[in-house]
């Protein structure tokens, strides 16, 4: 049986269905955008951090599924997200007859992502929470009415361009922002994004890499 790929997750009706009642559970609690865009970019972001720094197609590949269903526990509840959406991640992939050495990698990962709980206990783990974390941006405010922003919707409003650098020589990932401090101020990030930043730089240790986060031309971590 060939290697289970991302694409065939992608394919498959049933996931679909279930990434769009866990984003449909998160539009009715007032929460961003975390649909088909948010884990696309976060499978890409761990796939391709991963091949940067050495890691085998397989392993990366690993990454880019636990990435695209890591969010999939919130068709449960938006509490213990992380765990429920293993445990559909688990009885999924069991389903697709993915080997259970392979299971287990992107169940931890997916288990371990969510700030309350994680932790960098593997690489595609470590890649993961970089991944989801860096997901900032101005596309992932679903509240049209600006008076009534909340502060996720405000900082992630502000964030008019996002990108993660990697640099193979200094081996630092640098999270680069472009904030309208009309809209935000930088301490209005920090006060939301400071426990994701922190885990970011567990993250990265893991990886044995250090994290940096630059928000309008000052590099603040
Ligand atoms: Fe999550
Ligand atoms: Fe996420």
């Amino acid at each position: 049986m060939n290697p289970i790929t991302l694409e065939d997750i992608q394919q498959n009706e049933t996931i679909k269905t279930y990434i769009v009642r866990a984003d449909e559970t998160l539009i009715a609690l007032g929460y961003t955008e975390h649909a088909f865009a948010h884990v696309t970019k976060t499978a890409y972001e761990a796939y391709s951090l991963l091949l940067k720094l050495g890691y085998d197609e397989r392993t990366a590949e690993l990454a880019r599924i636990a990435g695209y269903l890591h969010d999939i526990g919130n068709m449960v509840n938006r509490v213990d997200h992380a765990q429920s959406g293993a445990l559909i991640a688990f009885q999924l992939l069991t389903g697709l007859g993915m080997p259970p050495q392979e299971i287990a990698t992107i169940v931890t990962a997916i288990g371990h992502h969510d700030e309350a709980t994680a932790a960098p206990v593997n690489p595609v783990a470590a890649a993961l929470i970089l991944a989801d974390k860096c997901d900032v941006r101005r596309s992932r405010v679903r509240n049209r009415d600006v008076s009534s922003f909340d502060i996720h919707d405000r900082v992630n409003y502000s964030v008019v361009r996002s990108e993660m650098l990697f640099d193979h020589e200094k081996r630092t990932l640098t999270l680069l922002l472009e904030i309208d401090t009309e809209i935000c101020a930088v301490m209005d990030y920090f006060e939301i994004f400071l426990s994701r930043m922190v885990l970011c730089r567990q993250a990265a240790e893991h990886l044995d890499i250090t994290f940096k986060l630059n928000i309008n031309g000052q590099s603040l971590l």
